[in-house]
């Protein structure tokens, strides 16, 4: 096996060195310059310390994807894995999960995914962000971008039939109709994360007093002055 300390690019550590006038006794550069030039790039350094050029940890020498690399046998620097990988975040031999359908092909109707407070916070931040654009904060089809949407305005999503958490999914997995796919933007359990957050907006859209828990109940009363 070829050793990887050979491939470490010290030159241009060495090019560096040179540039500021250090490590060459017959530097042309007069010592007062030097000077000047190497408080000019500490200033630059300073000033953009982050920039690839200066930041040390972008310079070192590093496999860049689709690079050649000497050291293995095809001459590539990325590695394929292993055979069988499977990817840890990616959901797979779950159409339930990452169709939104059952292995016969039906929609499903309760969400495939465990719910909780976190995937609800998840599912708010998602909906604000990529469809309230259009269906509004509410999802009730108020938004700014609505009223410029003549061909087919977004839809008040509290006033369709069948929205069981499978078709939001699939809405958002495949797009329809003139709305567009989002997932590209969204990943599967991001998806049901938007669909379990829609339905509790949907619900917290026609609750009824007697749903509310008992101390909000009795805020809700006497705000109303009852
Ligand atoms: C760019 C605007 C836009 C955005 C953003 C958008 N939608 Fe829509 N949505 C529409 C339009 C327009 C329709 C109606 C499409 C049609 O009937 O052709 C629609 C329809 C729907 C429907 C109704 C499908 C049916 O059965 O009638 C659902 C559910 C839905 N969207 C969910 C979502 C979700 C969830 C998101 C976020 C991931 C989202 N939309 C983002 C514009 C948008």
């Amino acid at each position: 096996m070829k050793r990887l300390e050979k491939q470490l690019p010290t030159t241009e550590a060495r090019r560096s060195r040179r540039f500021f006038g250090f490590g060459n006794p017959f530097s042309p550069c007069p010592p007062c310059l030097r000077g000047g030039i190497l408080l000019l790039s500490l200033l630059a350094v300073a000033a953009c310390g982050d920039t690839t050029l200066f930041d040390p940890m972008e310079r070192q020498p590093k496999a860049k994807p689709f690079a050649a690399n000497a050291q293995f046998d095809d001459g590539r620097a990325m590695r394929q894995p292993p055979a069988g990988t499977v990817p840890r975040e990616r959901q797979t031999m779950r159409p339930e999960i990452t169709e939104g359908k059952t292995r016969d092909g039906k929609v499903v109707n309760e969400i495939p995914v465990a719910i909780t407070l976190e995937l609800l916070e998840t599912g708010r931040t998602k909906f604000d962000i990529h469809c309230a654009v259009c269906h509004g904060l509410l999802g009730d089809g108020v938004s700014p971008v609505a009223t410029q949407m003549s061909l087919r305005p977004p839809p008040n999503l509290h006033k369709l039939r069948d929205l069981s958490p499978g078709h939001v999914f699939q809405v958002a997995t495949l797009g329809f109709g003139l709305m567009a796919s989002y997932a590209p933007e969204l990943t599967a359990q991001e998806r049901w994360a938007v669909a379990a957050y829609l339905e509790a907006l949907r619900r917290s859209q026609s609750a009824t007093l007697a749903m509310a828990p008992l101390d909000v109940q009795k805020k809700l009363r006497e705000e109303a002055g009852q």
